[in-house]
């Protein structure tokens, strides 16, 4: 997801009544709480109650008009690199399915089709199964028309799932999925702790902190946070919850993910004090979880030690951990981005415009980290320029 830093426009007149819609509900659920709403509840009503939340009520959200951009939205070489991977997997676990979760406009399922078509010869292509597990209706019928535009060959080979099969053979791939759960946020204030939450304050939605009941997120925070000094963080038991079904479920294959985080030692580092709550409005980012709801995006950063430590718990193993710009180049990037014409064609300096986006340290390069988790022994390998599995 990439956005700038400047002044955040207003929205108009019914997307104003919208949010309202949405903070009356936020509210409801307040007084229902006693005056406090824990805030992964206020994230989940604010991405996903029905008709109301940003994924689930027509926001446009992805692309140069909505409100960020990411990987698959930049450019199909994007979707054609992570396709190396894929097919690598594929073929040596012997499995035809690729399930991606969360799949936003559709870009990245159209890019993955188009390349596996390439690679994947015409063995791959007549079996090749891609199933989308979607929780919003309205990006389920953007997906669709996204793929019938972009990839008409294969739209045949997709489907969109209501739930995740019980057994899964194949690639799980999540971009940007997981930073849009919502996580459970502890502070800490000299020896006390708290969850945070939501609460009405002087007619407008504040934070409200209350003494932390959960014992197992009281000794999870205890775990993970820096030894002194007042602290808050996010930690996200959803997320991590998700990846432990999916790791239970994976049969033959693996898992990949793609998202920006840390390692769990940057994560928690003693100076990212305030956690990494973040709203996304029309590409520019906000530090303030309560403006707008409805219609701002809210995001956490992933802990990727915790989600690696998930699926090893249900007997994955790291294969891979990778920055993007390391993940990518290991792909072929390079050479993805050297077919598509000339140096001076206009199709090559837009695609090369994009690709620096995505490899640069300044802006997606870095912050983003690739996850690969494989069932047994990966008799695959990251295609990772470098591996930084050590770091997790
Ligand atoms: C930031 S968007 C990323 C979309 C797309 N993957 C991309 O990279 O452009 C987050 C996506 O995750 C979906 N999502 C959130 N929670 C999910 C869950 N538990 N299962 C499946 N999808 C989920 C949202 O509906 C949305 O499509």
């Amino acid at each position: 997801m990439t956005v700038h830093a400047a002044p955040l426009p207003a929205p108009d007149e019914a997307a104003r009544a919208h949010s309202a819609r949405v903070v009356a509900r936020v509210r409801e659920e307040i007084a229902g709480g006693g005056g406090f709403l824990p805030f992964t509840r206020y994230m989940e009503i604010a991405l996903y109650a029905p008709s109301l939340g940003y994924y689930v009520a027509g926001a446009r959200k992805f692309g140069t008009d909505g409100d960020f951009v990411t990987g698959p939205e930049l450019s199909p070489l994007y979707g054609a690199a992570l396709a190396q991977q894929a097919h690598a997997i594929l073929q040596a676990t012997g499995t035809q399915r690729i399930v991606e979760l969360g799949a936003g406009s559709g870009a990245l399922a159209a890019s993955m089709l188009n390349a596996l078509a390439r690679c994947g010869g015409p063995t791959l292509s007549a079996s090749l199964v891609y199933s989308i597990l979607e929780v919003s209706p309205d990006l389920r019928q953007r997906q669709r028309a996204t793929i019938a535009a972009l990839a008409p060959g294969a739209a045949a080979r997709v489907e969109w799932l209501d739930r995740l099969p019980q057994d899964v053979d194949g690639v799980v791939v999540m971009n940007e999925v997981l930073d849009a759960i919502a996580p459970r946020v502890v502070a800490r204030r000299g020896d006390a702790w708290y969850e945070r939450g939501v609460a009405w304050k002087d007619g407008v939605l504040a934070w409200e902190d209350r003494p932390l009941a959960d014992p197992r997120l009281l000794s999870i925070a205890r775990a993970r946070f820096p030894e002194a000094g007042d602290y808050a963080s996010e930690i996200n038991p959803a997320a991590e919850a998700l990846v432990g079904t999916l790791a239970r479920r994976l049969r033959r294959g693996a898992l990949m993910i793609v998202d920006y985080g840390f390692p769990r030692a940057e994560y928690y580092h003693p100076q990212r004090s305030e956690g990494t709550l973040l709203g996304h409005y029309r590409h520019r980012s906000h530090a303030d979880p309560f403006l707008w709801p409805g219609l701002s995006d809210l995001t956490a950063h992933v802990d990727f030690t915790a989600i690696a430590e998930a699926a090893e718990a249900a007997g994955m193993q790291v294969a891979g951990f990778a920055t993007q710009a390391s993940f990518l180049l290991g792909c072929g990037i390079l050479d993805l981005l050297a077919a598509t014409g000339a140096p001076e064609s206009l199709a090559y300096i837009r695609e090369a415009a994009a690709v620096q986006r995505l490899i640069s340290p300044a802006e997606m390069g870095e912050l983003f980290k690739v996850l690969l988790l494989a069932r047994g022994d990966a008799a695959w390998s990251s295609l990772a320029v470098t591996d930084m599995t050590h770091r997790l």
